[in-house]
């Protein structure tokens, strides 16, 4: 809880959270966490792609395995804006103290090893939230090898792309596929993160495992109408693009409040010229809309992209949509869900079954998922609240989180040879 707090005052903004892919505010905080690793034993590098990473070598008959496949814990040490501080961060410490746990020290006095059929990884990945270039999971799809070169010219808000903040950050963009891992070398993911939603707050609950991440894709939606003077021009002249904005955003909620885990958000609105005495000629706003499967997120997108059209024509206004981000909805690995479920009740902190819930919210797992199964454990944040300040969680969860996650692993353990 202390790191958290101390992992929370490296950010860009004075008065709140904020910690983007590849800022300084993300190096300082790779250099602190590859401290609390070494302190742990773990031997920390970044990768290729800006992630920081600590790897515990498997102990095979007292002496260091360094071939062995890995089960890696972890999750992100990016912000959104004025963030919580618990988001992804927590994820990372938690996973670093099942590992401290369950380290044991070589016989040979060299420090400490797993004491388990496969070495230990966290994984502190630099860009799950898509803050700083829009397109999310960058860092955990250079680590999927899953890169996209389309991505380089990606611009943030003052104009730097991608490739110039790789070079920035110290990075070799052309080197970027070093940090793309082989299906085995991993035995699994395993992340633990808050639900972000109000599921376990109200159920008293205060663990759950995930059975599967919501399908998202993010938009940035532009709609031209006509500028003209506030005063002299009469309403039936008008093409107000502010207003067709606005009916749209509305259209978003009306339809997905309809609908079952799809769920639509317009996150940001702006207009042009933005003059108090001019009728908005342009507006540009965002969509993220989410599904439980893509198919599901799609159909309601049509839906959504029909009721624009009529609104639009009856406005006399145009507007168009450019996809900047698309991740596929992820099935945890049946394997790995089976062992958060016994992690959690090994901890006894499930009265009548492991609850199991659907996450709307977005994880790196989402992109980990296209080279090695993935496990997920939430924890209660109070209310739900996340993406905020008020973003919080007990000290009594967290540890029974860790415990929940420590048991895990070591059912995975139990399951593999040796
Ligand atoms: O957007 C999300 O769901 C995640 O917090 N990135
Ligand atoms: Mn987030
Ligand atoms: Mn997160």
């Amino acid at each position: 809880m202390v790191r958290c707090d101390e992992l929370a005052r490296v950010s860009a903004a004075d008065g709140g959270i904020e910690r983007v892919y590849l800022s300084a505010e993300h190096a300082r905080a790779n250099r602190l966490v590859a401290q609390w690793m070494r302190e742990a034993g773990l031997r920390p590098w970044q990768d290729a792609a800006g992630n920081l990473l600590g790897r515990l070598e498997r102990l095979r008959a007292g002496r260091a395995d360094p071939e062995a496949p890995a089960v890696v814990l972890g999750s992100h040490l990016d912000t959104v804006p004025d963030a919580g501080r618990y988001d992804g961060m927590l994820g990372v410490l938690m996973a670093l103290e099942a590992v401290r746990i369950l380290r044991a020290p070589r016989p040979d006095g060299e420090g400490y090893g797993a004491p388990l059929p496969f070495a230990l990884e966290v994984a502190a990945f630099g860009d799950e939230e898509g803050t700083r270039f829009g397109t999310a999971l960058l860092g955990s799809s250079a680590f999927a090898g899953s890169w996209q070169d389309g991505w380089w010219d990606l611009a943030d808000a003052t104009g730097t792309t991608l490739r110039e903040a790789f070079l920035e950050f110290g990075l070799d963009p052309a080197r970027v596929g070093e940090a793309a891992r082989r299906p085995d070398e991993l035995v699994g993911y395993l992340e633990a993160h808050i639900e972000q939603g109000p599921e376990l707050d109200r159920r008293g609950e205060p663990l759950a495992v995930v059975s599967s991440i919501a399908a998202a894709r993010r938009f940035q939606v532009v709609v031209e109408g006509e500028a003209r003077h506030a005063g002299g021009t009469p309403y039936d002249m008008r093409h107000d693009a502010l207003l067709g904005a606005g009916e749209a955003a509305l259209a978003v909620e009306r339809i997905c409040r309809g609908e079952h885990h799809v769920i639509g958000t317009v996150g940001r609105l702006e207009t042009f010229p933005g003059a108090v005495n001019v009728v908005p000629g342009e507006a540009r706003f965002t969509l993220d809309l989410r599904g439980e499967s893509g198919p599901e997120r799609d159909r309601v997108w049509e839906r959504i992209t029909k009721d624009w059209d009529e609104t639009m024509g009856r406005r006399g206004l145009r507007w168009s949509a450019r996809a900047v981000h698309d991740a596929s909805a992820l099935t945890c690995a049946p394997l790995l869900r089976d062992t958060i479920r016994e992690g959690v009740a090994a901890v006894g902190a499930a009265r009548d079954g492991v609850l199991e819930l659907f996450s709307p919210a977005g994880h790196d797992g989402m992109a980990v998922g296209a080279v090695t199964g993935v496990g997920m454990l939430f924890l209660r944040n109070r209310d739900g609240i996340s993406h905020h300040p008020d973003e919080s969680v007990t000290a009594s969860d967290v540890a029974l989180g860790i415990r929940a996650l420590t048991a895990a692993v070591l059912a995975l353990a139990a399951d593999r040879p040796g």
